[in-house]
């Protein structure tokens, strides 16, 4: 199984967060974008999700590795205001309450985080059969 590797969790922020982008954008194909995901740190856990919004399907930051609100107990949509339960990726306020964010699978060993690339591969066609709204 050949397995991506991201970083060490001591590489994220706690709490923070950091985003990974896999893959070109594809000229020929303007819904084919590059997949891009993000990892929250949380102590020693970690989440990841799909980085598009449920709600209208924007991406989440708008300022680079900036997912967090400015308490960095939730996630949030830089959009239009929506908050994420940092462990479940429910939104808990804003505009699509009860939605949530696509969860990530990851491989945590000793401390190094990575993603296999069957999961990559799937994460890339979910995150293409999502259409803006
Ligand atoms: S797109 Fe995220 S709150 Fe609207």
């Amino acid at each position: 199984m050949t397995i991506q590797r991201l970083c060490n969790i001591a590489d994220i922020d706690d709490p923070g967060a950091r985003l990974f982008e896999f893959g070109d954008r594809n000229p020929d194909d303007p819904g084919d974008w590059p997949l891009s995901i993000f990892v929250v740190r949380q102590g020693d856990r970690v989440h990841a999700y799909i980085n598009r919004c449920p709600h209208a399907g924007h991406q989440l930051n708008w300022l680079g590795e900036r997912f967090l609100n400015r308490e960095r107990d939730h996630i949030l949509c830089a959009s239009h205001g929506a908050m994420f339960a940092i462990d479940s990726g429910v939104c808990v306020a804003g505009p699509c309450p009860g939605e949530r964010l696509v969860r990530v699978d990851l491989e945590i060993d000793a401390g190094e985080i990575a993603i296999n690339a069957a999961t990559l591969r799937a994460l890339k066609a979910r995150q293409a059969a999502m259409s803006y709204r």
